[in-house]
């Protein structure tokens, strides 16, 4: 089968098979003899008149100066921010004009880091060329994977089979641990040992993915018992920008025994890689490891160069480029995350307090946001009827109302209050419509914030369900849903991330 990166969004890890990310180290260690034999510019025309579109919503030093410098050795050229300030993201332009407009302004690629799970995957959505993904929230960073694999491969002699790998630091709010751990799963007899606070530790929806991807994971209890069974020790920072509340200082405490200093280090053959920054107040990496053979990790940054380069090459090297025509795909307008339920024709809509004719009953709402849902929906301000009630033969309170279709944002706010909410439809006093919202259950990942406007879309993967964005899986637990509602939604759902078509 060959292999082909021509204009392709790069995502998730997962996306890769074995012998693309094999491809792609051959490609990365063909740009590293060029640059080790002098031959750094050898390349120079190669993408001479493409454009790399950089937009960094959150800070970045190593992703975007080496995607740069690969255009720029290519013979392309760059331009984007870095930090929202100065941008017209300040004046709360959503993420898919942003991204229209780095489309508009004729680039050929974008690399984009931004700080909600799944945000690029609706950036790839919502462009017409092809969106690198260089960091989504706490999600994917599959570029830093691919260079942490073909650092590896260079070092170990080109062989990523047999690998006995260590993860320390936060396992739990970063994306490279994610990232590096499922592109391994791609090869044989992976052992993963890691140590760290329960607190930091890996998360057991990712231990439970690894294990299912034939990964072998192993927690020790302390660092050096880990350093003991492995090659490389993959240590990374605490992201304390995603730990709203906890202080630094809790942290200095927590990584106190977990830190890489000389002892830990001391008597063992291991290569200690991170993907940087390193804190300097916590210090993961002491200074002194530095200098020790064991430090790997510069040479990894520079393996992020060869990477990149390599990867702008076989994406954009080709002829031909994509044109931009002002137009954006219905798809991105409308979820697939309703759920139908059968109308029973008994139980009219009319049964309880005043009669509706025409307007929607939100029903099945959780105990105890009757209130918080009436104040977020705001109907009688708006100039519609709203009846709240709680009555005993339905544990659950409920809303009444004529608007007659509430408008996505009106369901998400419900739905965000309280998830799985029943909308019905009456028209002519009569059910019409009745489906269960459901929304991404991961409070990080992008379908749930309101102003973006992002539509909810579901997958099925083998009968899981899973967010199109983040992709984390989703459970139905609505007590109404019936087994065969439940098996009918999942079977209209379709099997796999489709990419949306642009209109030419
Ligand atoms: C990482 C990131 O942003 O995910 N940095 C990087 O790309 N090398 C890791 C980090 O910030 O800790």
């Amino acid at each position: 089968m060959s292999v082909s990166f021509h204009d392709r969004d790069i995502i998730s890890i997962t996306d890769f098979s074995r012998e693309e990310i094999l491809s792609l180290c051959a490609a990365g260690r063909r740009m590293w003899e060029r640059e080790k034999t002098g031959q750094r510019n050898s390349l120079r025309d190669a993408l001479k008149h493409r454009t790399l579109s950089y937009m960094f919503y959150e800070p970045s030093t190593r992703t975007r100066t080496s995607f740069n410098t690969g255009m720029r050795e290519l013979g392309g050229r760059y331009d984007g921010f870095s930090g929202t300030e100065g941008t017209s993201v300040m004046k709360n332009e959503t993420v898919r004009d942003t991204v229209t407009m780095m489309c508009a302004n004729h680039n050929d690629v974008i690399v984009m880091r931004h700080p909600l799970d799944g945000s690029l995957q609706w950036a790839a959505d919502v462009a017409n060329i092809p969106v690198i993904n260089g960091g989504d929230g706490k999600n994917e960073h599959p570029t830093q994977a691919l260079l942490d694999v073909l650092t590896i491969y260079s070092l170990r002699e080109e062989r990523l089979d047999g690998l006995r790998v260590g993860f320390g630091g936060d396992l739990s709010h970063g994306r490279t641990v994610r990232s590096l751990s499922l592109a391994l799963s791609h090869f044989d007899d992976i052992t993963i040992r890691w140590a760290a606070e329960d607190f930091l530790g890996m998360p057991e929806e990712l231990e439970e993915l690894l294990a299912s991807r034939g990964v072998k994971v192993a927690r020790e209890k302390t660092v050096r018992d880990v350093m003991r069974q492995v090659d490389f020790y993959y240590m990374t920072r605490p992201q304390l920008e995603r730990m709203p509340g906890v202080r630094q200082k809790d942290i200095v405490a927590m990584m106190k025994q977990y830190r890489i200093d000389r002892e830990k280090i001391e008597g063992f053959d291991v290569r200690v890689l991170h993907p940087l920054p390193v804190n300097s107040e916590i210090a993961e990496i002491d200074y002194r490891v530095y200098f020790t053979p064991a430090q790997a990790f510069f040479a990894q940054a520079e393996f992020g160069i060869f990477l990149r380069k390599a990867l702008l090459h076989e994406m954009l090297g080709h002829e031909g480029y994509r044109h931009y025509n002002g137009r954006l795909p219905m798809e991105l307008a409308v979820g697939n995350n309703r759920l139908p339920r059968r109308i029973h024709g008994l139980k009219q809509s009319g049964m309880f307090i005043d009669k509706i004719h025409d307007g929607a009953v939100i029903d099945h709402l959780a105990q105890g946001t009757l209130r918080a849902v009436s104040y977020a929906l705001d109907l009688e301000n708006r100039g519609y009827s709203c009846t709240t009630a709680t009555i005993t033969e339905k544990p659950n309170p409920f809303i009444k109302t004529n608007l007659r279709e509430l408008p996505e944002r009106d369901l998400k706010h419900v739905a965000l209050l309280s998830p799985e909410p029943t909308i019905n439809y009456v028209k002519e006093g009569r059910i019409v419509e009745k489906f269960v919202y459901l929304l991404c259950g991961n409070a990080n990942c992008i379908s749930r914030t309101i102003n973006e406007d992002v539509p909810p879309r579901f997958y099925s993967d083998v009968g899981t369900i899973r967010c199109r964005y983040c992709r984390r899986p989703y459970a139905v637990a609505h007590r109404k849903v019936t087994p065969e509602e439940r098996a009918a939604y999942i079977a209209s759902l379709p099997a796999r991330i489709e990419p949306v078509a642009y209109p030419d």
